[in-house]
C-alpha cells in the first residue's frame, strides 16, 4: 500500500516542527511546566497546527498520550451538539498516568456560529478543572471575544520558502527521487507557505516519475506554468484580443482548469506585469469583480473572455498616454 506522505512526514516532536519557532518555544515550555492553558491556535492550513498539538500532547503525557488526547472537529456535519456529547464522554473519566488534565483538540472552531461558540464556552468552562481545550481556526477575528480571552493565542504564519524547500529535499533524499531546483521552486510557488499542499504536490508528481521536473510539477498541480499566464495577459494588453483568448483555451484545456482556478493564477500574475501601479490596482478590482461572478455561478467563458477586453482597453489607454 501507498503511504501517506503528509503523514509519514509529520514532525513527531516540537523540536522537528519546521519554522514557528516562537510558537514552539512556548509550547516547551509549557510541556517542561507540565501545565497549560487553553490555547487558540489560528493560521491558514498546513502551517502545523494540528502538528503541534498531536506533539505537545506527547510531550506531556508520554506513552499515554492517546488516551489523554481526542481530536474533534467542531464543524462536525451534526452539529454542535454531537461535538459536545463526545467532549462530555472524553472529560468524564480521569485523565491517565501523572497527568492531571486532558487535552481536547477542536479543529474548524471558528466554522461554529457565535450562538454554538457560546455554548463550547461553557461547556470549556464546565470541564475546565480536568481538560483543557486546543482550539484550531483559520481565523481568529471568527472567534467569539469571550472565548479568545480565556485562551493563549497562537498565530501560524506560512512557512518560509527556503523552509519548504529544505524539509522536500530531506523528502526527496529519503524517497530517492531527483528532483530540479526550478521543480522545487515551483512547488514552494504552488503552495503558498502551506507544507501540506507543498508535500502532496511533490507525491503526486513522484508517482509520475522518480525524475521530478517543473513540468512534472505543473502538469499534476493543476496549475498553468506562471510564465504561461503572464504570456496570456501581456498579449491581451498588447491589444491582440484573438490571440489571447485562443492562448487561454489551450491552458484551461491542456491543464484542465476551471475558471476559478485560472482567475486566482491570473490575479496572482498582475504584481509581475510591467505596467503602472495605478493599472494594476484597476486590474485587481475588476478581476474581484470577476472572480465573484464566476463563484456565484454566471457563465465562465463570458466572465474570463470580458476580463482579456478589458486587459485590451487597459492596453489601448496605456499606449495613448
Ligand atoms: N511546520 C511544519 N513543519 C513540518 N511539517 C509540516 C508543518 N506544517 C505542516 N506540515 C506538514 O503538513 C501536514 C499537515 O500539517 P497540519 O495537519 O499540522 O496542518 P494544520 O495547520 O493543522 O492545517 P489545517 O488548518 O488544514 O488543519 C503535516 O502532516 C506535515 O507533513
Ligand atoms: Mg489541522
Amino acid at each position: 500500500m501507498k503511504e501517506i506522505w503528509i503523514e509519514k512526514y509529520r514532525p513527531k516532536s516540537l523540536k522537528e516542527v519546521i519554522g514557528q519557532q516562537e510558537i514552539v518555544e512556548r509550547l516547551q515550555s509549557y510541556s517542561k511546566s507540565g501545565n497549560l492553558p487553553h490555547l487558540l491556535f489560528a493560521g491558514p492550513a498546513g502551517t502545523g497546527k494540528t502538528t503541534c498539538a498531536i506533539a505537545l500532547a506527547k510531550e506531556l503525557f508520554g506513552d499515554v498520550w492517546r488516551e489523554n488526547f481526542v481530536e474533534l472537529n467542531a464543524s462536525d456535519e451534526r452539529g454542535i451538539e454531537v461535538v459536545r456529547g463526545k467532549i462530555k464522554e472524553f472529560a468524564r473519566t480521569a485523565p491517565i498516568g501523572e497527568a492531571s488534565f486532558k487535552i481536547i483538540f477542536l479543529d474548524e472552531a471558528d466554522a461554529l456560529t457565535p450562538e454554538a461558540q457560546a455554548a463550547l464556552r461553557r461547556t470549556m468552562e464546565r470541564y475546565s478543572k480536568t481538560c483543557r481545550f486546543i482550539l484550531s481556526c483559520n481565523y481568529s477575528s471568527k472567534i467569539i471575544e469571550p472565548i479568545q480571552s480565556r485562551c493563549a493565542v497562537f498565530r501560524f504564519r506560512p512557512l518560509k520558502a527556503e523552509d519548504v524547500k529544505k524539509y522536500l529535499k530531506i523528502i526527496a533524499k529519503n524517497e530517492s527521487l531527483k528532483i530540479t531546483e526550478d521543480a522545487l521552486d515551483a512547488i514552494v510557488h504552488i503552495a503558498q507557505g502551506d507544507m501540506r499542499k507543498a508535500i502532496n504536490s511533490l507525491q503526486v508528481a513522484a508517482s509520475i516519475s522518480k525524475d521530478v521536473t517543473v513540468d512534472i510539477i505543473y502538469q499534476t498541480a493543476g496549475m498553468a506554468r506562471p510564465e504561461e499566464v503572464k504570456h496570456l495577459l501581456e498579449t491581451a494588453l498588447a491589444g491582440d484580443f484573438m490571440a489571447a483568448r485562443n492562448l487561454l483555451d489551450e491552458l484551461m484545456v491542456q491543464y484542465g482548469l476551471s475558471g476559478e482556478d485560472i482567475i486566482k493564477q491570473i490575479h496572482r500574475t498582475f504584481f509581475d506585469l510591467q505596467i503602472p501601479e495605478i493599472e494594476k490596482v484597476r486590474l485587481i478590482d475588476k478581476t474581484g469583480e470577476i472572480e465573484f461572478r464566476i463563484v456565484e455561478g454566471s457563465n465562465e467563458r463570458i466572465q474570463l473572455e470580458s476580463l482579456l477586453a478589458h486587459l485590451v482597453l487597459v492596453g489601448k489607454v496605456g499606449t495613448n498616454d
